[in-house]
């Protein structure tokens, strides 16, 4: 891997990789898979105390104390978010502010101190800059950035840890999922306990790993992704293992409410305004099974499935099918999300933030 090419600055005087040019892959073969950067970005803070300083550091392991609070007690978020290029050369993000404020609110949770909205935004914007030869031609896909806020210092007894560490690592990504989506409805196992109090409404590490064994399960069995339903009846849809759902019926939209148990996704919160400013009705609240069942279209939204129309959905023996293609209402989302995100669009709402070569 050849390094980057040119040299900036930042703020502080320090000098920063900017690569103007492209890294040497086959931006057509992108996956969702990991393809290491040449940069992270690390930042650390001791329990007690506020972050202030971070660095860009070659992308590479990082060394842990095996009674870390991560590995042990599973005290660790993570956010998810892209970069896209412009068919003029600009990279835009799109909404840093709320994956920092989702981060700040699951740190309050999980009692870590966390970056301010500012430093996690800089930060990012950091490392776009330092990686920016990863960022994917128009068209060609995205680079997606993935902060961690992980306790890595190291104890004992059940506890928060002494020490915090900010990480941002990023990677260029194609499609998450190929076509639209099978989805199993899963009635054994929930992902988040019900009412307010869980984690749910946090991207905390602890939520993923407990969807693995449904999920592997659907798999094996020919589905996408699984569905999954709130804990308390099992009457009501929550959410797929990692994006929210939505479904029509007539011109009316809706979507399971947030209410502590479902991830309040910044794509969920930009597709209902977007869904409003074409004309249809959006509701955010308890949706059956069976309601569901009777929708005439139904769509997941996430950053990294972006809108993506459901083909199926099959609970217990019954599986109904949705309508997919160019002319659903998820397409037309989509469509104009997309547009917006790589700047084909007008940004009416000042979703996008660019990044410029220095900052
Ligand atoms: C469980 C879960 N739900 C929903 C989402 C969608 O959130 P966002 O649109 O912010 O990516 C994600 C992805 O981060 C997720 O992990």
């Amino acid at each position: 891997m050849s390094p980057p090419s040119m040299l900036g600055n930042r703020k502080d005087g320090s000098e920063i990789a900017v690569a103007e040019n492209y890294a040497d892959i086959n931006w057509d073969e992108l996956g969702f898979s990991l393809v290491p950067t040449d940069y992270m970005y690390v930042m650390k803070c001791a329990k007690g105390d506020k972050f202030s300083q971070g660095s860009i550091v070659p992308f590479g392991n990082i060394e842990i104390s095996p009674s870390a609070g991560i590995l042990n007690y599973g005290q660790g978020l993570f956010e998810g978010l892209k970069a896209h290029r412009t068919e003029d050369g600009h990279v835009l993000l799109f909404r840093p502010d709320e994956n920092a404020q989702r981060m700040k609110r699951g740190a309050d949770r999980l009692c870590m101190p966390s970056p301010s909205p500012g430093q996690f935004v800089n930060a990012v914007k950091q490392i776009v800059i330092a990686n920016k030869r990863w960022v994917p031609p128009p068209g060609k896909g995205s680079l997606y950035i993935r902060p961690l806020l992980i306790g890595t210092g190291a104890l004992l007894g059940v506890a928060p840890a002494p020490e915090y560490t900010f990480l941002i690592y990023c990677s260029p990504v194609g499609s998450y999922q190929k076509g639209a989506l099978n989805l199993k409805v899963e009635d054994k196992l929930y992902r988040a306990i019900s009412g307010c109090g869980g984690t749910g409404g946090i991207k905390s590490v602890t939520n993923y790993a407990p969807v693995y064994t449904a999920m592997a399960d659907a798999k094996a069995n020919g589905f996408s992704d699984v569905l999954f339903l709130d804990s308390a009846t099992g009457k009501h849809i929550e959410e797929a293992s990692a994006c929210n759902v939505f479904v029509l019926k007539d011109n009316a939209i809706s979507t399971p409410a947030i209410d502590g148990t479902i991830l309040p996704g910044i794509t969920r919160k930009s597709i209902i305004d977007i869904a409003i400013d074409l004309g249809y009705q959006v509701m955010e609240r308890s949706v059956s099974v069976e309601e569901m069942l009777g929708a005439d279209e139904m769509f997941c939204t996430g950053t990294a499935v972006v809108v993506n129309s459901v083909a199926s959905v099959t609970y217990k023996e019954t599986r109904v099918d949705y309508k997919t293609g160019p002319a659903t209402l998820s397409s037309k989302l989509r469509k104009t999300l997309v547009g917006i995100q790589t700047g084909c669009l007008e940004d009416k709402k000042s979703w996008t933030v660019r990044v410029d070569s220095t900052i």
